[in-house]
């Protein structure tokens, strides 16, 4: 684990050092603080918010409004991890321009460290204009959600060799386009593998194998609380969500029956307040009625 404030070079020297790095979402103060505690290297701020929090469909309807009011508040809680902000759909894919000016205003409004954005050798040039700004740049190929309806849908990537070739070429141009580091989702162990021994920038893998160079997961699939479905490569670590509905369910019974809040959580009112305030009232009356 790194102990001071994460940056780049911790990033970049972890996979030279051998070391692994963890990686998990994060889209609000609690969740920020807890990955803080907890010890991850990074936090992303991921469009992946649009299914698991905001409850739509796809990723595609996520703002960058909506992404700098996130990074935002896990950035409160988030001291020490590296905090990556993930570039929306279409905030990137317009022109370089735009690419450069939305990556901006994820890192000065929202505050995050980096930015993440989907694609290869299609976007590397795109990546290498936003790393010339002076913003670093983590990669993301393979299954890549924004575009998954042209992948076929949310599907395991590079299944034959020549799909597999071209997620190694993205890898290779993304990091000759300057990418600090390279998310790999849903792809056959053995291509994670090659995929991380062929370049020197980590390979962070999401559904790619253990023989990559660190791991990220949807926080809110790791613990229980999305309940439409949970993906192959998604470990769940605990399932609080029962947890939590049979704590709300508790509360309600308790409400209804009268049972909370009992003296411990209530305001007590002294004797002599209670007296002078009775009496008050009965003043007011008396004036009012007669
Ligand atoms: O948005 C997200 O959570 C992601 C992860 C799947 C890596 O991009």
């Amino acid at each position: 684990m790194i102990d001071s404030k994460v940056g780049i070079l911790d990033i970049l020297q972890a996979k030279k050092e051998g070391r692994k790095l963890v990686m998990v979402t994060a889209y609000d103060y609690p969740f920020g603080s807890m990955a803080d505690e907890a010890g991850v290297d990074m936090v992303l701020v991921g469009d992946s918010l649009a299914m698991v929090v905001l409850g739509l469909n796809s990723t595609v309807q996520v703002t960058l409004e909506m992404i700098i009011h996130h990074i935002k508040a896990v950035r409160r809680g988030c001291k020490r991890p590296l905090v990556v902000g993930d570039m929306p759909f279409m905030s990137y894919n317009t022109g370089i321009r735009d690419a450069i000016i939305n990556a901006g205003r994820l890192m000065k409004e929202g505050g995050c460290d980096a930015i993440k954005l989907e694609g290869g050798v299609d976007f590397a040039l795109v990546v290498e204009a936003i790393v010339k700004a002076g913003i670093p740049v983590q990669g993301h190929i393979g299954l890549t959600p924004q575009t998954a309806g042209a992948l076929g849908g949310f599907k395991m990537q590079g299944k034959d060799a020549a799909a597999a070739r071209k997620i190694i070429d993205d890898a290779k141009a993304l990091e000759a386009a300057g990418a600090f580091s390279i998310v790999v989702e849903a792809v056959p162990a053995p291509l994670g593998r090659l995929i991380a021994g062929s370049v020197a920038v980590p390979v962070i893998g999401i559904g790619a194998g253990v023989d990559v160079d660190g791991q990220v997961l949807v926080t809110h699939d790791m613990v229980g609380l999305f309940d439409r479905f949970v993906p192959k490569f998604v470990k769940q670590y605990t399932n609080i969500r029962p947890t939590i509905i049979e704590a709300i369910r508790t509360y309600g019974d308790e409400v209804r029956s009268s049972a909370f809040p009992t003296l411990k959580y209530s305001f007590g009112m002294s004797d002599e307040a209670q007296t002078e305030l009775r009496r008050s009232l009965a003043n007011q009356d008396g004036q009012v009625n007669g």
